[in-house]
């Protein structure tokens, strides 16, 4: 099989990128990953890229010259998909309008509802049943571009914000590489 080139933006612990990367390493998943971008010089997940010597770019500039030079890298490395995994920045829509393949994000909840931040709180306040995950694409509306999947389960009394995130989490493990196989499939 003739494998995408993808890469990863990352800010924090980079638990979706080790997933990735794992699932990438089996002969029929649709993309290699070629490069990782990480906003914030200090998230844990940078390990994971150099613990398997996946080529990385850190910000250590301004925003606006660091988007440039992802642009710049994402030309060199010929990359077809941008998975955003925990990257809690906002691309820019000067970043949108050069890059014109595919971005895809991950969102710790059921969108369309809670958007945007500190989800697991703003879902227990409202005493939702369910909650889950939502990979989607990414456009110039906060967390608003077409849905690929979604993957629920049923909130627990005794769940709090913790439990959520580990149970989210787990189902953020399939969602991601599911969604990626569906978006290449249409080929
Ligand atoms: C993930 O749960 C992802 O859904 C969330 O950040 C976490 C990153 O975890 N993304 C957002 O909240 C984006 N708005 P990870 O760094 O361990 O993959």
């Amino acid at each position: 099989m003739v494998k995408k080139n993808a890469c990863i933006f990352i800010s924090g612990n980079g638990s979706n990128l080790r997933n990735l990367i794992q699932k990438s390493r089996e002969y029929n998943f649709p993309i290699n990953i070629k490069l990782i971008v990480s906003d914030n010089p200090n998230a844990k997940g940078i390990i994971y890229a150099k613990k398997n010597n996946i080529p990385i770019l850190i910000k250590n500039c301004s925003y606006k010259l660091f988007e440039y030079q992802i642009l710049v890298s994402l030309k060199k490395y010929n990359i077809s998909l941008i998975c955003l995994a925990g990257y809690m920045k906002i691309i820019s829509k000067d970043f949108l309008n050069l890059y014109k393949k595919k971005i895809i994000n991950i969102h710790p909840s059921l969108l369309p509802k809670f958007k945007g931040l500190n989800t697991y709180l703003r879902v227990l306040r409202e005493k939702e049943k369910k909650t889950g995950c939502t990979v989607h694409h990414v456009n110039k509306h906060l967390d608003g571009g077409k849905i690929i999947i979604k993957k629920t389960f049923f909130i627990a009394n005794e769940d709090n914000e913790k439990i959520l995130k580990e149970k989210t989490q787990k189902l953020e493990y399939l969602a991601y590489p599911e969604a990626i196989i569906r978006i290449f499939r249409k080929y």
